[in-house]
């Protein structure tokens, strides 16, 4: 991994390159059923327009886990245990993890993982400024692939691995147990995983969280298209295309879709990609678990649920896990 001397901060940059953003898109746009990783979703643009999505009265997951974590925060410090190396993947502003760095004791150190370098960056140097004696080691990585953490953090430290938002929702099953599998191994036999969860619920409640009235949704996942014509020079006309979100109950998930509003053809890195009219390219999904069916993925990537803190409606739950073979 490349270490960045240039930036103020202690900064490791393992940021997706454009020629690997451009073969996702070229081999996602070729297939019969067109779909994009929903990691490009956040450019610059992409994470401030989710950032407004968090603050939505629509999008309940962010406020409901920030209060579980704020009304229960003594009993997860304490749980999570002293002297912890507190491990963030997809910190974006990290905005919930306040919360644990305002009361976890004696941390050793703060990494926050992120795909979003400016945003990753501003967010760091931020919380420098707020906690001035907490070491802050951004990483800049797609964490959903293998990369490695900087070799001179606190090597004894225990790990806590802290995974909020639900984005374990945006892996599919098979990906999310692989993924819970890698944290496994990082956290190694002393660490714990803290992670939040949404919940299966009412799926009125759900379509409202993904289509909200102001557009903030729509224009967060249309802004990958805009991001293809920035960075891949393509040439997509933004306005004949459509934001599509829905509850699928057979697969327990939010979809999320851009609709072509016509019949229609563009140009891509000298290919030419087709689109009929009212076809859809898919860019997320966002699984949503039963408690039983999220202990039972828990529990198949080698860990054992040590405790569930959820809202009083059962909207949202955050949960700590423990490896099996767990020793403090
Ligand atoms: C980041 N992730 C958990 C969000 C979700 O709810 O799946 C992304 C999102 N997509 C649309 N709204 C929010």
């Amino acid at each position: 991994m490349e270490k960045q001397t240039a930036q103020p901060l202690n900064f490791y940059n393992n940021e997706p390159e454009r020629e690997e953003f451009m073969t996702a898109v070229i081999a996602g746009l070729r297939q019969s059923g067109k779909e994009l990783p929903c990691k490009y979703l956040y450019d610059e643009r992409g994470s401030l327009l989710f950032d407004k999505i968090c603050e939505l009265d629509e999008y309940y997951p962010t406020r409901t886990e920030l209060n579980i974590m704020q009304q229960y925060v003594y009993e997860i410090a304490g749980r999570i245990g002293r002297g912890v190396q507190l491990i963030e993947y997809g910190s974006g502003s990290s905005l919930k993890t306040r919360v644990l760095l305002d009361n976890l004791s004696d941390l050793a150190g703060y990494i926050p993982i992120d795909i979003s370098k400016e945003h990753l960056l501003n967010a760091a140097r931020k919380l420098e400024k707020i906690y001035p004696d907490l070491k802050v080691q951004p990483v800049c990585a797609d964490y959903t692939k293998d990369f490695t953490l900087p070799d001179d953090i606190h090597p004894t430290a225990p790990r806590a691995v802290y995974f909020p938002g639900s984005t374990i929702g945006n892996f599919n099953p098979e990906d999310a147990l692989d993924f819970l599998k890698s944290i496994n191994r990082v956290i190694d036999n002393n660490g714990v995983l803290f992670l939040g969860v949404d919940l299966k619920k009412d799926p009125v409640i759900l379509h409202r969280a993904y289509n909200d009235r102001d557009g903030i949704t729509a224009a967060f996942n249309c802004n990958i298209l805009t991001r293809m014509n920035r960075e891949l020079g393509a040439n997509f006309n933004t306005d004949q295309f459509q934001h599509y979100a829905f509850f699928n109950p057979l697969q327990g998930r939010i979809e999320m879709h851009i609709i072509s509003l016509e019949n229609q053809s563009v140009r891509l890195n000298g290919t030419t990609i087709h689109f009929a009219k009212g076809e859809s390219i898919h860019t997320e999904n966002s699984y949503k678990y039963t408690l039983k069916e999220f202990a039972g993925l828990a529990e198949k990537a080698g860990f054992t649920v040590d405790r569930v803190w959820t809202d009083d409606d059962t909207l949202f739950s955050v949960q700590l896990l423990r490896p099996d073979g767990y020793r403090s």
